[in-house]
């Protein structure tokens, strides 16, 4: 019924744009199951003209079916699925499924799908010196760029991305390599040796076995810490077609093997404004040190001098749902570990009070993010900061490589390239060195 419906409008309505010499074009107006409306520009060029929109405020890159966001209302949809109820019914690997195949798996497609994951845990043993070429002191993420896209030199026989048994076996070494080597990342850059995965272990469980376990003492996993790590995977698991989202399609795009756009998508993660948030967020806990300095750290935001990391969002103009859950978490973990009263935590709780009851926030719609509970968490959890972001990296890659195969899978695509304003030179000749 919903699709008879969109087919109509879609046929139906039209947008016209008429330029200021009078030369007009009409543009179908195209209609997604949920969201507004999308005005197809793809024969504008008819008129000699293009649009320009640097940051993509106003332009759809794509169709997609994965992952649905209603900013203004606070809406996250995997699959059509709520994320509060993946968050509370699922676990990572189930909702990894729901994210690359479409649908919820059954029981036997569940067990058979973490068999084939828990199958390729294990990176190639060539790999670990990879690790020996990086100095102990570089940034995790530096390294997990480096490495990720090194897997490309060591799985030939998966890189055809016309071969959709080979894009299914890439996404599976993906999803199931990622963590070892963010865990191997981790064991490098404090010292300690390498711990090789154990499939004993739930996929979260394993990480944070490969993670903090070491080879002289047994590990046993805190089912409230894995329960916070697995929620911190799901709810990062996908967003649309956000700033790494949007590298990895565009790289893809060109045919570039999966390996090689996961890395790319890692690199988009990185910065401030994207994935390095939630480290961000830490540094500035850090930085801000105490209770009684909140206020006037906060008067700063307000006079423009800094931003308050870990608040606002580009999509969210209401609280992100993702935070909401993560909050409750955030509180179930400090309860857990008994940091109620701890300096640090004290002070993100009364920067979360103070933000969220002062106009300035309250006018721009800025409320904290996932990543400022998230950070908060993985620091309760124990995992230094450097790492924050590398966890975000392994939370996304399944939704890198759910849009990626979406993209490749769809014959219609294209190599991505968009146009530009041009405002440089106008043609001039070129002048001798001496005549300069
Ligand atoms: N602290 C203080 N003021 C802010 C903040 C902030 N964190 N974010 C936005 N503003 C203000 C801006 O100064 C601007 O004010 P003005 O209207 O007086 O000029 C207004 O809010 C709108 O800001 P924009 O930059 O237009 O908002 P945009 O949607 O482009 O930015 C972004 C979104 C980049 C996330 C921004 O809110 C920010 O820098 N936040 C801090 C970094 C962060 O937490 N990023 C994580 C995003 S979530 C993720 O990647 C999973």
């Amino acid at each position: 019924m919903e699709n008879e419906r969109s087919e109509f409008r879609e046929k139906n309505r039209i947008a016209t744009l008429t330029m200021d010499d009078g030369r007009s074009i009409e543009l179908p107006i195209l209609s997604g199951t949920l969201g507004p409306d999308v005005i197809d520009m793809r024969t504008l060029g008819k008129l000699g003209v293009f649009t320009y929109d640097p940051a993509f405020f106003s332009t759809a890159s794509c169709t997609s079916a994965i992952t649905f966001i209603d900013g203004d209302a606070g809406l996250l949809y995997y699959r059509g699925y709520p994320i509060e109820q993946l968050a509370e019914h699922s676990d990572f690997l189930e909702v990894s499924y729901l994210l690359l195949n479409g649908e919820l798996p059954s029981a036997a497609e569940k067990a058979a799908f973490t068999a084939k994951v828990k199958n390729h845990t294990m990176v190639h043993d060539q790999m670990a010196r990879f690790f020996q070429g990086f100095r102990r002191d570089a940034h995790p993420m530096a390294v997990m760029v480096g490495v990720v896209g090194a897997l490309s030199a060591f799985y030939h026989d998966s890189l055809d991305i016309n071969n959709p048994e080979h894009r299914d076996i890439s996404a599976l070494r993906l999803l199931a390599k990622v963590p070892t080597i963010a865990a191997m990342a981790h064991k490098y850059h404090t010292g300690f040796p390498f711990m090789y995965p154990k499939n004993k272990f739930s996929y979260v469980e394993n990480f944070m076995y490969m993670m903090f376990a070491t080879p002289a003492e047994d590990y046993v996993p805190n089912p409230v810490l894995v329960r916070a790590l697995e929620r911190i995977l799901i709810l990062h698991a996908d967003h649309e077609q956000n700033a790494s989202t949007s590298t990895v399609r565009l790289a893809g795009s060109s045919g570039a093997n999966p390996f090689a756009c996961i890395s790319a998508g890692i690199a988009a993660l990185w910065g401030p404004a994207h994935g390095g948030a939630n480290e961000a967020a830490l540094n500035m806990l850090e930085e801000i040190g105490d209770v009684s300095r909140v206020k006037e750290y906060v008067q700063g935001v307000k006079d423009k001098k800094y931003r308050l990391m870990g608040f606002g969002h580009r999509v969210y103009k209401n609280m992100d749902p993702r935070a909401s859950v993560m909050r409750q978490t955030c509180y179930e973990v400090l309860s857990e570990l008994k940091l109620e009263n701890n300096k640090l935590f004290e002070l993100a709780m009364e920067l979360e009070r103070v933000a969220l009851s002062d106009p300035y926030f309250i006018e721009r719609k800025l409320y904290p993010n996932v990543d400022f509970y998230s950070g908060i968490v993985l620091r309760a959890l124990g995992i230094p900061s450097n790492m924050f972001t590398v966890i975000f990296a392994v939370a996304r890659t399944i939704g890198w490589i759910s849009q990626w195969n979406e993209m490749i899978g769809d014959a219609e695509h294209k190599i991505g390239r968009p146009r530009q304003l041009y405002r440089g030179a106008v043609k001039r000749d070129y002048v001798p060195v001496g005549r300069r």
